[in-house]
């Protein structure tokens, strides 16, 4: 059921599901034996899992650490599904780094790559789905939409401008233009 509450998950999980979205589009239409492409690819490739583990650091050190101090027991799924998606994300990491490397087995590599990529973002967009879910609602059951924002307030001071520039890179495209603009404002204290 909807309610009018805050949701947590609303922003990040926007932007990562774009940024997986468009790197499994990348990587099925990359020429592999064109450098200039599979370089794009890889720095996309890297761009996207430094969100995602920027994701899992900040949830852990926030949103969880809080919710812990109520229910200890309350974040050890989440925990646990990040330990997964984590081993996964190097595991994808060390095949993008061959596939640079190793030009002529390119073709192999890639294939690869696609299929466990594949994989992940199922993984990781039912990881997202449970946390807007079941995560969410201890969240609701314990703070207050004022408490909440100033748990996004700790994530966001904490954030490297590069990492807040990452964050707006994926998120600006999928947002309505009101927000756009607020996030571009941002931007501007940073560069
Ligand atoms: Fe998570």
């Amino acid at each position: 059921m909807q309610n009018s509450r805050k949701k947590v998950y609303d922003f990040p999980h926007k932007a990562i599901r774009y940024g997986i979205s468009k790197l499994v589009q990348e990587s099925s239409k990359t020429e592999y034996s064109d450098s200039k492409e599979v370089f794009q690819l890889f720095e996309l490739g890297k761009e996207v899992f430094q969100m995602l583990k920027i994701h899992a650091r900040d949830e852990e050190a926030v949103s969880l650490k809080h919710l812990e101090e109520k229910d200890p027991q309350a974040s050890l799924k989440d925990k646990e599904e990040h330990k997964y998606l984590e081993e996964k994300i190097e595991e994808l990491e060390s095949l993008l780094d061959r596939i640079k490397e190793e030009v002529e087995q390119a073709n192999i590599h890639s294939e690869e790559f696609y299929t466990k990529l594949i994989r992940f973002q199922t993984d990781y967009f039912s990881h997202m789905s449970r946390e807007e879910e079941e995560t969410q609602v201890r969240l609701h059951l314990y703070f207050s939409d004022q408490e909440l924002d100033d748990h996004q307030k700790e994530i966001m001071s904490s954030l490297g401008g590069d990492e807040f520039k990452i964050w707006a890179k994926y998120l600006i495209p999928n947002v309505p233009t009101p927000i756009k603009n607020r996030f571009e404002e941002m931007l501007k204290t940073y560069s």
